[in-house]
């Protein structure tokens, strides 16, 4: 949530931090800004809505400063305007900030600044942060870095943010505290951003700030300390990041590139884990833990949005196939409802950004009553990657578009792998089942594919439902959880009331909806609850519901009974999720393009959710 990126060394700063905001447009596009040091002169340019508002509005500067900071807003405090826009200035306007967070005593701070005499300009908490930051260093007469320091100490809230000084204008002060920062170690140049997007192409070496960190960056030197002054050690990380991982590479959108990305994100997901042939599973993150996991009584799965309902495939999986009982839980409910947590219970954490705040707080909640916490994360060096015990990556490559696809996928192969390593551990499938299983698994990036090559059918489907106000989707078992995927997708990308439902729920209360204008959506693939679903789709039929059935490929009964059909590959239902979810995704894009919606940046969202 929010993009920020800095620049400092001998280039022209204003095209890189351009670019940079570009690359994190994905975190938030309520509005964009930058601040120069231009001729001895901090100057700040911002504008409303996206970045390319922001190049129309400075296009006729040509700006020379080889320092500087950015912003791509997304808005919690003030509405979306040029006046709440970042950076903002201190009320003297000798300091410039970005920010991304919330300060959460920004209030009581600004009542106290107003009665110092203080004005604001604009509605913002970030504005007060640097006002304050402003009157700490002329009140006790410090230079940046003690001045920031010191006022780190007495706000409350999470942060991320890049503050310059036009009377030091040969430094950038950076500080995080649950929010990501990022630093790219250039020659003589330092790159700052939220994540690795826009330092790789400059870059492939980077340090990751920790939280209560604050980095003094001047060209020559990086040197952090903490916020009590104590130096800290730099660690530096190579990036194993690809430039045309995160570009378009010729797609229109980047959730389509994704969407059809996943039989090699799937594929490299397993990369070196899973080898059917020989029966081998490795994942190096739970080695050390799977007698433990083997041996748990309960595992608690906290998440959100998509990664929760990944969360409630695993939770069929593993008790299935671990006999371990699971409860999924969203990580905004746990952290506050004074879960039952004790010592040594397992927790798993599932999340695509590794930087969702609420699923970090119920990662912090879990560990300080001693649970183990185990992330399956895709954004390597996040936040989440580096606070769990252990964990393993997707390695999906980044996912930029912001309705999540390939990350989902990814997180099941990833819990899909953990449950067949401890179940057979355990010894509660049988090696046959376990065998069967891997080579299932090996074959489902071509069964992905094939499922992929439903695009045609799905596009004809969505031109016909483009308008519909109300869809709704019914699965049951492990397609359960899919239906209420292909619900989000759909809501979040084309503005369309969707609700998805476990099918036999239907009769209790969703079904007084069903009419001949509601399009409803069956996950009705070939399980172990087959039978069951062919009654559900002839209970909406009965009440001219339309139904878009998702079924396994030469199933002849369904076919004569829905409106439309959508075949997939068969394979076993624990491993159906990965394939049935594929023309939900493709359904909810095509709809949402035919609508003219804004599908990488759908209205109101933001890739990464760095506030409660
Ligand atoms: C939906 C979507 C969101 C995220 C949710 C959790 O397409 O992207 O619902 O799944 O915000 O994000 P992560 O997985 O980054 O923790």
């Amino acid at each position: 949530m929010c993009g920020i990126v800095g620049y400092i060394g001998h280039k022209p700063a204003f095209p890189i931090l351009i670019k940079g905001l570009k690359r994190l447009e994905y975190r938030g596009y309520d509005s964009a800004g930058v601040a120069l040091i231009e001729s001895s002169d901090l100057d700040i340019f911002k504008k409303k809505g996206k970045v390319s508002e922001l190049e129309k509005f400075t296009e006729t500067n040509s700006f020379k400063g080889t320092i500087g900071i950015g912003h791509t807003r997304w808005a919690t405090h003030g509405e979306p305007n040029d006046r709440n826009a970042h950076p903002h200035y201190s009320h003297d306007q000798k300091l410039a900030i970005i920010h991304n967070g919330i300060i959460e005593n920004y209030g009581a701070l600004k009542t106290e600044l107003t009665e110092k005499g203080y004005e604001f300009r604009s509605d913002t908490d970030t504005e007060v942060f640097i006002t304050f930051i402003e009157d700490i260093k002329k009140s006790l007469d410090l230079n940046l870095e003690d001045a920031v320091r010191v006022a780190l100490t007495k706000v409350v809230g999470a942060y991320a943010i890049v503050i310059m000084s036009v009377e030091e204008p040969d430094k950038l002060i950076a500080a995080r505290k649950g929010s990501p920062m990022v630093i790219g170690l250039g020659q003589g140049e330092y790159y700052i951003a939220s994540d690795a997007t826009p330092i790789v192409e400059y870059t492939n070496e980077v340090v990751y700030l920790n939280d209560e960190q604050i980095a003094i960056i001047s060209r020559e030197n990086l040197e952090i300390v903490d916020t009590k002054d104590v130096p800290q050690e730099a660690e530096i990380h190579k990036l194993d990041l690809k430039l045309e991982a995160i570009e378009k590479s010729g797609y229109d959108h980047f959730m389509l590139k994704e969407i059809m990305e996943q039989p090699n994100s799937i594929a490299d997901c397993m990369r070196g884990r899973l080898n059917a042939n020989e029966g081998l599973l490795t994942l190096g993150g739970i080695r050390e833990y799977a007698e433990m996991i083997t041996n748990a009584k309960k595992i608690t799965i906290v998440a959100c949005g998509t990664s929760w309902h990944a969360g409630l495939v695993a939770e069929y999986i593993f008790e299935d196939l671990c006999r371990i009982p699971v409860e999924v839980e969203y990580a905004s409910e746990f952290r506050y409802r004074n879960p039952i947590i004790n010592e040594g219970d397992i927790l798993f954490a599932i999340s695509q950004s590794g930087e969702t705040a609420d699923t970090l707080a119920a990662i912090e909640l879990a560990k300080s009553k001693g649970a183990f916490v185990f992330g399956v994360v895709n954004t390597v060096g996040s936040s989440i990657s580096r606070v769990t015990h252990e964990g393993a990556y997707l390695h999906a490559g980044p996912e930029i578009g912001v309705a999540s696809t390939k990350a989902f996928t990814a997180q099941l192969t990833v819990l899909t792998m953990i449950a067949l390593r401890i179940a057979s551990k355990k010894g509660t499938i049988s090696d046959s089942k376990y065998r069967e299983l891997l080579v299932d698994l090996e074959n489902i990036p071509g069964k992905v594919a094939k499922a992929l090559e439903t695009d045609k059918t799905v596009r004809e489907i969505s031109a016909l439902f483009k308008d519909a106000k109300n869809f709704l989707y019914l699965g049951r078992g492990y397609n359960f959880p899919v239906a209420l995927e292909g619900a989000l997708k759909l809501k979040e990308i084309s503005y369309i009331h969707a609700e998805g439902y476990p099918a036999a729920e239907m009769k209790h209360g969703p079904i007084a909806l069903i009419d001949e204008n509601m399009p409803v959506v069956f996950i009705a693939t070939r399980d172990s609850s087959y039978d069951k679903i062919v009654s559900n789709i002839q209970e909406v039929k009965s009440r001219k519901g339309k139904v878009i059935a998702v079924v396994t490929e030469g199933d002849v009964l369904i076919p004569k009974m829905a409106d439309f059909t959508i075949e997939v590959p068969s394979t076993h239902e624990a491993l159906m999720p990965l394939v049935s979810v594929i023309p939900l995704q493709l359904l909810s894009y095509h709809i949402a393009v035919m609508r003219g919606a804004n599908v990488d940046q759908p209205r109101n969202l933001a890739k990464s959710v760095t506030v409660e």
